[in-house]
């Protein structure tokens, strides 16, 4: 082929994401007349609440949709670093925030910062499998560490001292994780921060669904990395989002603590990147933190709680092995190698045969994917139990 005409070979790195594939088919079988239960999608099924698209709506009707400033509204930096201190009992200098277009941005925007070319950052395999692709593209390599039950799934101080090279330059963790829903303990994360820092390295924590956090305990609330590590707080880069708690998906908003002495830095790559976030969401977000609003969340919080309560055990009984309860987020990663040794066909036969649409473990990873599915409670209580039932007639228990 004449080489002009070649793509990039960073390219050919990126794969698919293989739910999309499971959803393109769960839709053929729903347009050929079946029924199929949605335990593959990833985003809250919650709407957007009332104040904030109320909030979008007044901003539309004044026009008010000129670029902002690459770091964010400045009133909307304020309402999230207060919303640490409220939320999370942690300060956070607003200047420190920079508002994205969603947390993959932030994340990008990291990366665009720390990596050179052939630097390692080290990840957890099963993973958030954007994560290597930005490292990817950047021309740093992505270092996925395998990860299991004995670590709650996610990276641990050891891990990362085992897997350091002098390539090494940061670590990312997304704590509560997608696929595996577990969260790092406090006391391992305050051991991961001091031995990321006597390494000389960069710890990025992606703390996208830490306000869909369980089993909270008597304070009622999720704690930050901030709050844990508080030592290394201002070193510490943190990467959240609008649109798992908030349920604002779609309007690509998020943002990033960054140390400070970084900012400028970042906000020039804002700048050429993508100018600005986008100025009605930006908006609406800020009615994201009125009591009214928090209310709601609060009930959904609890909702996903209760469903998680019912899937969990049932998938057990079915023959799933999941040896760590998920303490956040809205995803189940269950050991599925009784059913099958390639969980890729058997989410396929499960589709065709259950009508139950779940995702293989190969979109998160390469350790032991074939072994795992992920399972996400993003549908009613209702079609949960309708799920689960087909499931079981299907697996013959
Ligand atoms: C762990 C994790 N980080 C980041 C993202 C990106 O989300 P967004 O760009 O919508 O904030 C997702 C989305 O599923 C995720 O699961």
């Amino acid at each position: 082929m004449d080489s002009r005409l070649a793509t990039a070979a960073r390219v050919g790195d990126i794969a698919p994401f293989h739910v999309m594939e499971v959803q393109t088919a769960a839709r053929a079988l729903e347009a050929a007349g079946r029924s199929v239960v949605h335990m593959e999608i990833g985003e809250p099924d919650f709407p957007t609440p009332a104040p904030v698209l109320a909030a979008a709506q007044r901003a539309i009707a004044r026009g008010d949709i000129y670029y902002t400033s690459a770091l964010g509204l400045p009133e909307l930096r304020a309402a999230i670093a207060r919303h640490y201190a409220d939320h999370y009992g942690v300060a956070v200098a607003p200047e420190r925030v920079i508002v994205t277009a969603g947390s993959s941005a932030a994340l990008l925007l990291v990366m665009a910062l720390l990596v050179d070319r052939g630097d390692r950052i080290l990840l957890s395999d099963p993973g958030y499998p954007c994560n290597r692709h930005f490292v990817r593209v950047l021309e740093g390599e992505p270092a996925g560490v395998p990860v299991g039950a004995e670590t709650n799934y996610q990276l641990s101080a050891d891990l990362i001292d085992a897997h350091w090279t002098p390539a090494t330059r940061g670590v990312l963790i997304a704590s509560p994780s997608n696929p595996t829903g577990t969260t790092v303990p406090a006391e391992e994360m305050r051991r991961i921060a001091a031995t990321v820092a006597r390494r000389g390295g960069r710890l990025i924590v992606d703390e996208i669904y830490l306000g869909l956090s369980y089993d909270l305990g008597p304070t009622g609330r999720p704690r930050s990395v901030l709050a844990i590590a508080a030592d290394a707080a201002d070193d510490l880069f943190v990467v959240s989002s609008f649109s798992k708690f908030f349920n604002m998906t779609g309007w690509r908003l998020g943002w990033l603590i960054a140390p400070e002495r970084h900012v400028r830095d970042l906000e020039k790559l804002a700048q050429n990147l993508y100018i600005s976030p986008a100025t009605v969401s930006q908006r609406a977000a800020l009615a994201c933190f009125t009591p009214e609003t928090l209310a709601v969340l609060e009930e959904r919080r609890r909702a996903f709680e209760a469903r998680r309560d019912f899937l969990v055990p049932a998938l057990r009984e079915l023959g799933f092995v999941i040896p760590v309860m998920p303490s956040g987020g809205f995803f189940v990663y269950a050991d599925s190698s009784r059913f099958s040794s390639d969980s890729e066909r058997f989410c396929r036969d499960v589709l065709e045969g259950a009508g139950v649409a779940i995702t293989p473990g190969i979109d998160f990873g390469t350790h032991r994917a074939a072994a795992h599915v992920r399972f996400a409670y993003t549908i009613e209580m209702s079609k949960l139990e309708d799920g689960v039932a087909r499931l079981a007639r299907y697996l013959g228990r």
